[in-house]
């Protein structure tokens, strides 16, 4: 069934306490529930008490104490019937966590016992009204065999613990604030811990604790700096303060996303917790920051403000990755960290907005929402936000949070009154810019420069392309930062932020001079894309000398996209001028590669070569085949014209020391990158450089990142060394999941030739399996991303896709669906291809018992 977001209704009942009791067991867990209920006037008045389950059955329900037997089961539902305005439910249910392979509820991973509820796993541990709306405090006991379970966490605080017959002990925990039940957590294993404190602003003792299985004692101390940090930040930037006295975070191998915000105990993904330079990358390090950053902020953005509805899922994950979006900023570099955004954003959900899945960052309606955790919900919501920021500024942004948080706290509430909050509190108009929330689809906007007497005339237009369901689109307010250069002086204009609103908009601006250089969108003022059509020359002059670092990577971008697209075509080159482009690119690289001006990191992004996807997705139908030629051939042609150059910075970068500072960093991002241009331009000499690069970084103090960025290129080519390292690799970190993770990864992302060959026969490898989310994703969803070779003509790639859904599904649908999307991409892949994606589309969906998750993906992707 389809469920819809005009359909909502208040709850019949409020659920202001909640009592659980826990009887551990790997393979039988007992919960014993006590529900405090009273009728909510706010809602229509019923006698029948609705409570959600998921394959369980009630052994036992008692109200007010005494034992009653006429409730009924509606489908997993359990319907009670009360007499009263106000009772105490008592329901016990027995579940198997060793036997729940959806990971969702309580699951057992490795020995140890977890929760994740969000979005609806409460209701496979009890019966329960699981909807955001219904706020209680949890008041939680369990009971377990002290030798499995030692260690016994739950929200809030620990209100007493103690010693039970017959090996057993137990522990209770209180959560004094109200929360939804997609909120709750409960851990319980065999765990080390660091600990540290947090004082926070008003003088007041946090106890920090980071649990980890034994073998990953010694890798938390980046987590917990980063907690820290995120805790010092949020008093720094947003005002909120921490409001428990325990916060904990528990790592989880088993996981189906990155991790959970739970109150008081986030449960996290191991691979963005556990960090050591010799197992974890640079690129790591961040996201380890990014993610504990992002969880801690939830407390606030989710927590004591949660969401009414799931269609109101932007209002946490959009506010809360904008939060950590900034945070990370604050840490390292700021342009760095906005242009790695913007490409996630477009690697990710530009395709999303442009295909059969797309919806508005509030959807109207679903059918699993699972399903709705989507880089549009995350990652455009945050945008939607972020405009909002540069709209107001950051004082009357900030006004406009403080307004938010004081208005809704204690509450489960809208986007809607996020928006109204902004208006009220930033003083913004945002009428038309609700259509943020409820269009989707990427805007395009068109951008025309003509000089005039004593200025320029800008013409501006917008559309946004027509999305499954949402045929008439209505134009958006964009705010446009842009600045005139003037190329022949090398002057650069003022910064100033221009609101398009309408469908087309003249402007007129002073210049003096002649015809200026138009530099648009700086910073990714607005989530759209823009279509403009500058010169070469301009690019050139842009990429090279922009003050905006995002505008000179976007110049970058244009100009090689632009060389790449008309390759493609078979254009003729004329346009681009010498060499169809190659010359202006190569000597733009020059530029970059020697400019003092910016660091590493910086220069980093500039080397990095628009990808296949994003290439794909400027054309109204792709052959991803000749796609990867040309980008292939520009790299390798790049790769000689500039090799004494590119030799020089590995050489450089190489010398720079293994630290964790900027300039460290920076280096190993660059070598990397040399590497990659090198191996395209010479393998023989990129070979001997890559397996160099990889021996260094074996000596003592050597790092993850230049192992794996060697080990990666070196994956592509055909040298001897190929084998003998990627063996060493595996026998050097046989212990660690997550870097023999890395190893099935970087095999799958390989350029080499055979690398379909090689991901079929990792799926036979010992250590590969289905059942663990990160293995399963580090197989094929890094294949996936490796567009050649997923992409395969004879369409071996999508069948290979299609039998990890179908084997997947049964086990895992969340899992699952989420291996459904990239085939859904169909109608934008040439023909012959679009065929043979649609031939396995059409399979998995002709599968019996299929799961509500794949159908969902699938049938809409079928169209
Ligand atoms: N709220 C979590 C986060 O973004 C994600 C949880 C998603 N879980 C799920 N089963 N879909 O931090
Ligand atoms: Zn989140």
């Amino acid at each position: 069934p389809m469920i819809l977001r005009e359909d909502y209704r208040p709850f019949g009942w409020l659920v202001p306490n909640v009592r659980l009791d826990f009887t551990l067991g790997l393979a039988e867990t007992t919960v014993r529930a006590d529900l405090q209920v009273a009728r909510n006037p706010a809602a229509d008045s019923t006698p029948v008490l609705r409570l959600n389950g998921d394959g369980l059955n009630p052994l036992e329900v008692l109200v007010d104490g005494a034992v009653m037997n006429s409730w009924v089961m509606e489908g997993p539902d359990l319907l009670v019937t009360l007499p009263d305005d106000a009772h105490t439910v008592t329901i016990t249910t027995r579940i198997d966590p060793a036997a729940n392979s959806q990971l969702m509820g309580l699951y057992a991973s490795g020995g140890m016992l977890c929760t994740q509820c969000e979005a609806e796993g409460f209701r496979r541990i009890t019966f329960f009204p699981d909807r955001p709306d219904v706020l209680s405090t949890y008041r939680v006991r369990m009971t377990g065999p002290r030798a499995d379970f030692p260690v016994l966490l739950s929200n809030g605080d620990l209100v007493g613990s103690g010693d039970g017959a017959d090996g057993t002990h137990w522990a209770e925990w209180h959560d004094p604030w109200p929360k939804p039940s997609y909120l709750f957590a409960l851990v319980a294993g065999d765990l080390m811990v660091q600990r540290d404190s947090f004082t926070t602003m008003n003088g007041r003792e946090v106890d920090l604790g980071i649990y980890v299985r034994a073998e990953d004692e010694g890798r938390t101390d980046h987590a917990m700096q980063s907690l820290k940090r995120s805790m010092k930040w949020d008093e720094e930037v947003f005002g909120r303060e921490y409001d428990l006295g325990i916060f904990n975070i528990v790592a989880v191998s088993d996981f189906n996303m990155g991790a959970m915000e739970n109150k008081g105990l986030n449960v996290f993904n191991t691979k963005y917790v556990l960090a050591d330079p010799d197992t974890a990358t640079d690129g790591d390090y961040d996201a380890v920051e990014g993610v504990i950053a992002h969880e801690y902020f939830h407390n606030w953005s989710g927590n004591r403000i949660t969401c009414r509805d799931w269609f109101q899922l932007s209002l946490k994950e959009g506010f809360t990755v904008l939060r950590d979006q900034l945070f990370s900023q604050d840490m390292g570099s700021a342009p760095v960290k906005r242009i790695e955004d913007v490409r996630v954003l477009r690697s990710v959900q530009f395709p999303e907005d442009s295909g059969p899945l797309s919806h508005p960052i509030r959807p109207d309606s679903f059918r699993e929402i699972s399903n709705f955790y989507t880089a549009t919900v995350y990652n455009k919501g945050a945008e939607v936000i972020r405009m909002m920021r540069t709209m107001a500024g950051p004082e009357r942004f900030r006004a406009g949070c403080d307004l938010y948080f004081q208005r809704h706290d204690g509450e489960a509430a809208t986007c809607e009154d996020f928006v109204r909050a902004m208006e009220d509190g930033a003083g913004l108009d945002l009428r038309q810019f609700r259509r943020w929330y409820s269009q989707a689809g990427t805007p395009q906007v068109r951008v025309a420069v003509a000089s005039v007497e004593g200025g320029v005339e800008l013409t501006l237009s917008q559309t946004t392309p027509a999305t499954p369901g949402q045929e008439g689109k209505q134009a958006v307010p964009i705010p446009l930062k842009l600045a005139l250069h003037d190329r022949a002086t090398g002057t650069l204009g003022e910064e100033t932020l221009l609101m398009l609103t309408g469908a087309e908009q003249r402007v007129t601006l002073p210049h003096d001079g002649d015809a200026p250089v138009l530099s648009v969108n700086r910073g990714f003022s607005a989530p759209v894309v823009i279509r403009r059509d500058l010169a070469p020359d301009d690019l050139v002059f842009l990429a090279a000398r922009d003050d905006d670092p995002f505008a000179r990577y976007e110049a970058m971008q244009d100009l090689v996209v632009g060389h790449l697209l008309s390759a493609v075509r078979g254009e003729a080159p004329e346009k681009w001028g010498a060499e169809g482009g190659r010359a202006a690119i190569r000597d733009v690289l020059a530029t970059v590669l020697a400019d003092d001006g910016i660091d590493d990191l910086m220069r980093g992004e500039l080397l990095i070569l628009p990808g296949e996807t994003y290439l794909a997705e400027q054309l109204p139908v792709a052959d991803p085949g000749r796609i990867h030629t040309a980008r292939e051939a520009l790299k390798g042609w790049l790769g000689q014209a500039l090799e004494g150059e590119f030799l020089a910075l590995h050489h450089r970068a190489s010398r720079v020391g293994n630290g964790f500072d900027a300039e460290a960093k920076g280096a190993r991002k660059v070598k990397t990158q040399a590497l990659v241009f090198l191996a395209a331009g010479n393998p023989g000499l990129a070979a001997e450089l890559a397996t160099a690069q990889y021996d260094a970084s074996c000596e003592p103090g050597g790092t993850m990142t230049d192992r794996q960025g060697g080990l990666l290129v070196l994956a592509g080519l055909d040298s001897p060394a190929r084998t003998a390292r990627l063996l060493d690799f595996y026998n050097r970190h046989q212990d660690n999941p997550l870097v023999i993770d890395k190893w099935f990864s970087l095999q799958a992302q390989s350029l080499h030739r055979n690398a379909l060959a090689h991901v079929q026969a990792l799926a036979q490898h010992p250590d590969f399996t289905l059942r663990n989310p990160n293995r399963a994703r580090s197989l094929f969803m890094a294949f996936v991303g490796n567009a050649n070779a997923f992409h395969a003509p004879g369409g071996e790639g999508y069948r290979m896709i299609a039998d990890t859904v179908l084997a997947l599904d049964p086990l895992n649908p969340q899992t699952a669906a989420r291996f459904v999307p990239p085939l859904g991409r169909w109608r934008r892949i040439e023909p012959g291809r679009a065929a043979l994606m649609r031939e396995q589309l059409e399979r998995i969906a002709a599968a019996p018992r299929l799961s509500r998750d794949t159908f969902e993906q699938v049938s809409r992707s079928l169209g």
